[in-house]
């Protein structure tokens, strides 16, 4: 979408056209109906929480106090001489933004200049509604609906409790997944979406948990198809980069295949490009680069739901550690490094926090070969690419049987051919296993047995194999059947 770029395209000043540097619209529609061609869906993310603000809405609204659009977007006056209350945006700083024009604040979750629609507002969701039918009219294949947990405002918009040491507070419980908020949803879905069966929708739904999943994707009361939760990868803490707690990681992906058991259906990821990459995090970059990039692949993909690869984890790219402030790009980074840096903390401390946090380790060009760029482009890239490109590229892997990339082949191919991969029940093993992950799938007489070490370490695993076959590896099995190596998976199957 056209947009200012300040988050990466989040920012959007036009719903209904294509950023020149990547096209035209007629570009867009040539592409859709190759991918079409192709037996290729494609999905485009849909961002209605906020617009940019150069939209020409939110140009209008800022005008005057008078303008058509002003109650479009959230206006409020300050309260003595300030921020109309202490709420932080979650992108730093206070999340309001002082208008000189009019001298009013507006609302912004996210950064200044994704001011936040007033959802309240119908004529804001006729016309928002409008954008995402023209899209179903040319051909769209389904959406990721952006931020959508947020679309709901606490209307009283009052002060949080103050924190010790801080001028804003975080204000998540003022607008993500407040009460009401299915009341919109329920007619978004019944005015765009609701009558194409065809058309996929994933839902963005940060504050959902998995006791009310089914209110958000349950065959009888829900809006959309999937939602990405944030309870599993959330356990990843930048501050303490502490190592995973497998018992605890374990009970909270169970959380959300057992809320699913019988209705709903999962959206299954271990990477986005909101988070830090899983072999830097839970992982590791070494010895065991291959095996847990591998185990953590084979612990989410054959789950009850749909196995979502965000670009770069197929092939294990990792994080990136650049010394200075200047060479990152995301905004959310940005502002948080000024804002602490200004508050005392110490350059060193805070690269270090960056380097476990930045959404940009996930965002930096794909490593398609060891050319210039990482052969993604022969312009200037937004962010250097990764160091390690000449070695961690698409083009070295492509034909290597032992490579990552071959590995999550492989699981594609496995979970097609075998329906109890899609349909069977889960159930989790060894609970209390405190470094292996494992579950059965189980559908009639069929079943399936998935195990991954999580750790570095070697670990002891009550099965004998006995009457199972091994359909994936991704270790080699000199050692014993009973013991499973650093980062060890294994698929088995019932003969
Ligand atoms: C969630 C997106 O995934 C993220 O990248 C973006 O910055 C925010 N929503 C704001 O649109």
């Amino acid at each position: 979408f056209e947009s200012p770029n300040d988050d990466n395209g989040y920012d959007i000043s036009d719903y209904e056209a294509v950023l020149a540097e990547f096209g035209t619209m007629d570009d867009w529609n040539e592409f859709l109906s190759q991918a079409h061609k192709r037996g290729i869906r494609v999905i485009i993310d849909l961002v209605l929480n906020h617009t940019s603000d150069e939209h020409p809405w939110f140009v209008e609204s800022r005008a005057s106090k008078d303008s058509a659009k002003r109650d479009w977007y959230i206006w409020r006056d300050g309260k003595n001489d300030a921020e109309p209350n202490n709420w932080e945006s979650i992108f730093s700083g206070s999340a309001w933004e002082w208008d000189e024009t009019t001298g009013q604040y507006y609302l912004h979750l996210f950064s200044r200049k994704q001011p936040d629609l007033n959802w309240e507002n119908p004529a804001v969701r006729d016309a928002l509604y409008e954008i995402v039918n023209r899209w179903l009219d040319r051909g769209v294949d389904g959406f990721r609906i952006d931020a959508i947990s947020h679309i709901k405002k606490d209307l009283t918009f009052s002060d949080l409790p103050p924190v010790p040491g801080k001028k804003y507070v975080p204000s998540y419980v003022k607008h993500m997944n407040v009460d009401g908020i299915h009341t919109f949803l329920e007619e978004f879905k019944q005015r765009t979406y609701a009558n194409y069966p065809d058309v996929v929708t994933v839902g963005e739904a940060n504050g959902v948990g998995a006791d009310e999943a089914l209110l958000w994707v349950g065959s009888e009361n829900g809006k959309m198809d999937m939602i990405f939760q944030f309870e599993a990868t959330g356990l990843w803490n930048p501050e303490t980069e502490a190592k995973l707690d497998v018992v605890k990681f374990k009970e909270t992906m169970t959380r959300w295949q057992n809320a699913m058991r019988s209705d709903g259906w999962n959206a299954l990821y271990i990477e986005n490009h909101d988070k830090t990459r899983i072999v830097s995090t839970w992982g590791d970059t070494g010895e065991y680069w291959y095996a847990s990039a591998t185990a953590f692949a084979t612990m989410y993909f054959f789950m009850r739901g749909t196995p979502f690869i965000y670009q770069g984890q197929e092939i294990g790219m990792s994080n990136i550690e650049w010394d200075v402030i200047e060479s990152y790009n995301d905004v959310g980074t940005i502002n948080m490094y000024r804002d602490r840096l200004a508050a005392g903390e110490s350059h060193a401390d805070l690269m270090r926090y960056v380097w476990a946090s930045s959404r940009d380790s996930a965002r930096t060009p794909m490593q398609w070969s060891a050319e210039n760029h990482g052969g993604f482009t022969t312009g200037q890239p937004w962010l250097q690419v990764n160091d390690n490109y000449p070695s961690v590229n698409v083009t070295n892997q492509w034909d290597d049987s032992r490579s990552i990339l071959s590995y999550y082949r492989r699981m594609i191919t496995l979970r097609k051919a075998h329906e109890v991969l899609t349909y069977g029940d889960y159930t989790l093993l060894w609970a209390d296993h405190t470094e292996v992950f494992a579950y059965t799938r189980t559908l009639g007489d069929e079943e399936v047995v998935v195990m991954a070490n999580l750790t570095d370490k070697c670990v002891n695993i009550p099965f004998d194999g006995v009457g199972y076959a091994l359909v994936l590896h991704n270790g080699s099995l000199d050692a014993s059947v009973f013991e499973l190596q650093p980062f060890e998976a294994r698929v088995y199957m019932r003969n």
